[in-house]
């Protein structure tokens, strides 16, 4: 034991040794760029050989046919036949499989898409959506705005748990719920845990209406303060990865900004598919609840209670849809409109945004904008990338007069309106004053949707 030579000499041959182990045991993965590239080759060599295949297979069923005539021919004529024959097969095989370059780039991009993103598709309800690298299933499908029972996120409750009809998964996180061995036998996993490999099919339950959603608790970190004027407070929360708020869009939440009396309702504005991130746009003219305001920190926890309203896309209708937001009405609306593009199946959408001339300085501030509009650069982006949505800013101030006049705009640019679902939100001067001019237009009441600002 006093020789340190040897018990260096020693220790060097086991770090070698566990070394030459690792290496053995592992699969050491090439970067996700070298890894690119090689499946982009390898789809080329598998599209080109495919393509071959089938022109091989092709020749083969002509070849057999044209050898079964060769039998009707007379002695005489069969010599020259076969010659026409030999001559036919020789031209065919070197002309080569015919696929089109663009064919052949095509078909290769489809087959890396299929490798880099699995498709899910989701019965009873028959909803589909991709699961795109490493994601976790309820990753995706929340991501693209799909209602799925869920709970933790974490792997504990059991909430996500669904049944796999067909295709393979594989387990990415660790999870403490434990399945039965009769489950695991049906085919049931956890979504928060698992990542599609192939193409799946599974059975999952999924909301269909704002009673379907328990009211849930939880505790949310401050991640940024947008000031957009004293009185107009952009609040970015994040929740934890394993309590996210389960809500539908257009719903609201009690936020406790400073101790129990000082809780307040607010509409989320961002969407369900951002699973971990939340918006609300803090709008207040009272001097003291600005101030609470100015006491918030960035990292500071904030208690959330919610999902509340019923205030809630009509993902059903196959109608266009109208959204009119009044000033800070804009939030509900805006997280309407990114779960309709989520989940794309709203026909087209327009939104008008009406606005009072002298309000809070916002983004369009010495653009020749509106100012209320404070997230005008977002709609204007929208309707740029999207070709079924329209943007209209329009102002107005909260006088009955003038509100009366915006809306009539809207109403005479939406000649069929009784085609429209309509979402109204905004104070409640807006909402009467809207509501009454579309029940004189006779529009259904059915179609017509609210949420009123506090
Ligand atoms: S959401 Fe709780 S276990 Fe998956």
């Amino acid at each position: 034991m006093q020789d340190t030579a040897m018990l260096e000499r020693m220790a060097q041959i086991k770090a070698e040794a566990t070394y030459k182990q690792q290496r053995e045991n592992e699969t050491v993965l090439p970067s996700p760029e070298v890894l690119a590239a090689r499946l982009t080759k390898l789809s080329k060599e598998l599209i080109s050989a495919k393509s071959e295949l089938k022109k091989y297979s092709q020749l083969v069923e002509t070849l057999t046919q044209k050898l079964s005539d060769t039998d009707k021919t007379d002695e005489a004529n069969l010599r020259s036949s076969l010659h026409a024959l030999h001559d036919w097969l020789k031209t065919e095989i070197a002309s080569g499989p015919k696929i089109t370059e663009p064919a052949a780039q095509l078909l290769a991009k489809d087959t890396l898409l299929r490798i880099m993103a699995a498709h899910v598709k989701v019965i009873p309800s028959g909803h589909e959506f991709f699961v795109e690298g490493n994601d976790s299933i309820l990753e995706a499908a929340l991501q693209a705005g799909l209602a799925l029972n869920y709970g933790c996120c974490g792997g504990s409750c059991g909430l996500c748990k669904v049944r796999v009809v067909s295709g393979e998964l594989q387990k990415i996180y660790h999870h403490d719920y434990v399945l039965s061995e009769a489950e695991k036998h049906k085919g049931y996993a956890l979504m928060c845990s698992h990542t599609a490999v192939t193409d799946i099919t599974i059975e999952a339950a999924e909301a269909h209406s704002v009673a379907e959603i328990p009211l849930q608790e939880i505790e949310a970190k401050v991640k940024k303060l947008e000031w957009l004027a004293d009185n107009l407070l952009i609040l970015h929360l994040q929740t934890p990865r394993t309590q996210t708020l389960r809500f539908f869009a257009g719903q609201s939440a009690t936020l406790t900004l400073g101790g129990e009396a000082q809780s307040a309702d607010y509409f989320i504005a961002s969407c369900p598919c951002d699973e971990r991130s939340l918006e609300f746009h803090l709008h207040t003219d009272d001097l003291s609840t600005q101030s609470l305001f100015n006491t918030l920190k960035t990292g500071q926890t904030i208690n959330i209670e919610g999902p509340k309203g019923d205030f809630v896309l009509q993902e059903d209708s196959t109608r266009t849809a109208l959204f009119i937001a009044y000033a800070h009405g804009f939030a509900p609306i805006k997280s309407l409109i990114e779960h309709a593009m989520a989940l794309d199946t709203v026909p087209s959408y327009h939104l008008y945004w009406i606005a009072p001339a002298n309000a809070v300085e916002g983004e369009g501030r010495g653009e020749g904008e509106e100012s209320g509009h404070y997230q005008s650069n977002l709609c204007r982006a929208w309707a740029d990338a999207l070709d079924n949505f329209q943007y209209t800013p329009l102002t107005a101030s909260d006088e009955e007069t003038q509100l009366k006049q915006a809306l009539t705009k809207i109403v005479t640019d939406s000649p069929a309106l009784n085609d429209f679902e309509v979402y109204l939100s905004g104070p409640q001067s807006f909402v009467t004053v809207a509501q009454t001019l579309l029940h004189q237009h006779n529009f259904p009441e059915s179609q017509c949707h609210t949420a009123t600002l506090s």
